[in-house]
């Protein structure tokens, strides 16, 4: 991570070419999200919508789901781009789910240009894994 700027790029550029895949014919709004780990691996997802609506998986939780899927354990950061130009906030889900794998970054790409927030920013007081106690 030595160049931030161009990493900032790089990651809302992949949360917005997989935001095209997205399923979404019932609400048409594709998102599109991009996870980089401490080694700089990028893994990417969009949301898939489905008829029984409470079934659709976010792009956020699905570009999550990817990294932990390909091993990885340590993620970093997460862009969350739409394909209409808007500003998508990661929705509550989500934010929990980023917590879960200590995703404390993010980067939101605005109609004025990628933002970046702390998870803490956007999620203060959470619950973790942590709270739950135990050894
Ligand atoms: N959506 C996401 O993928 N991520 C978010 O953070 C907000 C919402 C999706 C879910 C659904 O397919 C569509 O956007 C409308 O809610």
């Amino acid at each position: 991570m030595k160049d931030e700027r161009l990493d900032l790029e790089v990651l809302v550029a992949a949360a917005r070419d997989v935001a095209k895949k997205a399923y979404a014919p019932y609400s048409r709004f594709r998102v599109g999200a991009a996870v980089v780990t401490e080694q700089a691996a990028v893994y990417t997802g969009c949301n898939v919508e489905n008829a029984a609506y409470g079934s659709t998986v976010c792009a956020e939780v699905s570009a999550i789901t990817s990294a932990i899927s390909a091993g990885e354990a340590h993620l970093e950061a997460i862009a969350v781009a739409a394909l209409d130009g808007v500003d998508v906030f990661p929705c509550g889900n989500c934010r929990q789910v980023m917590r879960e794998f200590g995703v404390d970054k993010l980067i939101v790409d605005g109609t004025d240009g990628p933002t970046v927030y702390t998870l803490d920013d956007v999620f203060p007081h959470s619950f973790g894994p942590e709270d739950l106690g135990g050894d």
